[in-house]
């Protein structure tokens, strides 16, 4: 990827940059695994010229103070490289910090709650405290991001399970059951303090039908869906094991078209990429010391323009998916940031070719028909191909 001057747009089709409302750039902490370096030149390669990043840092930040250094490191890493990504962050809800929600009002995007655990620690376990964290985000008008998976759905389905190395038993312990009865319990909060609801990568058929339901209410809810979830099932444990191993996790065929389903009736809001970069001697851990999380921020679009060339959705409702929505959610300003792709470019995804530290995708050796070609960020010219 190189700074030019100009553009040859011969034969590309230009399109809004795209927002990726949900990333793991993994700093401070785990800079090993990304920092705000490589995470900028992975996104600004695959047309992302926005990104908003998750709070399960190390350690978790869940205070002003603490979004405050954050920003500091990223706004010094991002001009060490030259590259002006724009970015948002979310503020991670805890029990003992529910008062820094209205105070981060003006410096965080939203605030995400935790309702299961996953990687770091920050989790939401009683109902008061997560009743409390949706009152105070709707006193101040911010959105709450769910992580819906119920904490004791996973203790108990863990429990029954009992110990495996099999890494295809993360779909069975992190059930639907669990992703559907927090969503519910989500949404019910949103009605009850008329809170915007953002349902952070939402993998079932289920809770997308509670999300239908409550937009027929009127209920200022949301649904987020990530690339694995649209491009990998329960079937992909059997080539790539713990490295596909997220929360939550892969699902089933029948899910999968559910949430095509969603994007093409419009109760799919946003594809958040759920970056979340781990390296591949850490994913191939044996079961469950795995980590959870699949990289995805530099194969989205290109995933998503082959399907657009697949005739599974318009690139207006990509547009949609991939930028107008979250700007609206999110509040975020407008901006003149540009992607243009070349429709008829036909590549193999291949690991050498990813920005990101980690060095791996799942999607490697896919071949796909329409790619970026160039990126505009704050009116600079990145050529890609
Ligand atoms: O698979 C996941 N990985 N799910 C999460 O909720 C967190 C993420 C991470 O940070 O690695
Ligand atoms: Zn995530």
């Amino acid at each position: 990827m190189k700074c030019v001057k100009t553009i040859d747009h011969q034969g590309l089709i230009e399109l809004p940059a795209l927002i990726d409302p949900h990333v793991h750039f993994r700093t401070p902490g785990e800079c090993h695994k990304e920092d705000w370096k490589s995470g900028a030149f992975a996104a600004v390669s695959s047309g992302v010229t926005m990104v908003c990043d998750m709070p399960n840092n190390k350690p978790p930040c869940m205070t002003i103070d603490a979004l405050i250094a954050k920003k500091k490191i990223i706004d010094s890493q991002l001009r060490s490289v030259g590259i002006p990504l724009r970015y948002g962050l979310y503020l991670g809800a805890d029990k003992n910090h529910l008062d820094q929600i209205e105070k981060a009002k003006e410096i965080a995007i939203g605030v995400k709650v935790y309702l299961g655990s996953t990687t770091g620690s920050l989790l939401v376990e009683s109902a008061l405290d997560l009743d409390e964290v949706f009152r105070r985000a709707a006193s101040v008008d911010m959105v709450v991001v769910v992580h819906a998976e119920d904490e004791e759905i996973l203790k108990r389905e863990k429990e029954r399970y009992g110990p495996t190395t099999d890494p295809a038993a993360h779909s069975k312990i992190r059930s639907p059951e669990a992703a559907i009865v927090a969503t519910r319990e989500a949404i019910k909060l949103a009605a009850k303090y008329q809170t915007s609801l953002y349902i952070a990568h939402l993998s079932t058929k289920e809770e997308l039908e509670l999300v239908r339901q409550a937009k027929k209410d009127g209920l200022p809810v949301y649904a987020e869906v990530t690339p694995h979830h649209l491009f990998l099932t329960v079937d992909d444990y059997a080539e790539w094991k713990s490295l596909v191993q997220a929360n939550p996790p892969l699902r089933s065929h029948e899910d999968q078209e559910a949430l095509w389903a969603g994007i093409a009736d419009g109760t799919v809001d946003t594809i958040g990429s759920d970056h979340a970069p781990h390296l591949l001697e850490e994913k191939r851990r044996p079961y469950p010391q795995s980590p959870s999380g699949i990289p995805g921020i530099e194969t989205l679009l290109p995933l998503m323009l082959d399907a657009v060339n697949q005739k599974r959705l318009s690139l207006e409702r990509l547009t949609e998916l991939t930028h107008t929505n979250a700007e609206k959610i999110f509040s975020l300003p407008p901006n003149d940031d540009r992607v243009w792709v070349d429709m008829e470019m036909k590549k193999e995804v291949r690991a050498s070719d990813l920005k990101t530290k980690c060095g791996w995708s799942p999607y490697a050796g896919r071949v796909l028909t329409g790619w970026p070609v160039y990126t505009i960020v704050n009116g600079e010219i990145f050529a890609i191909q």
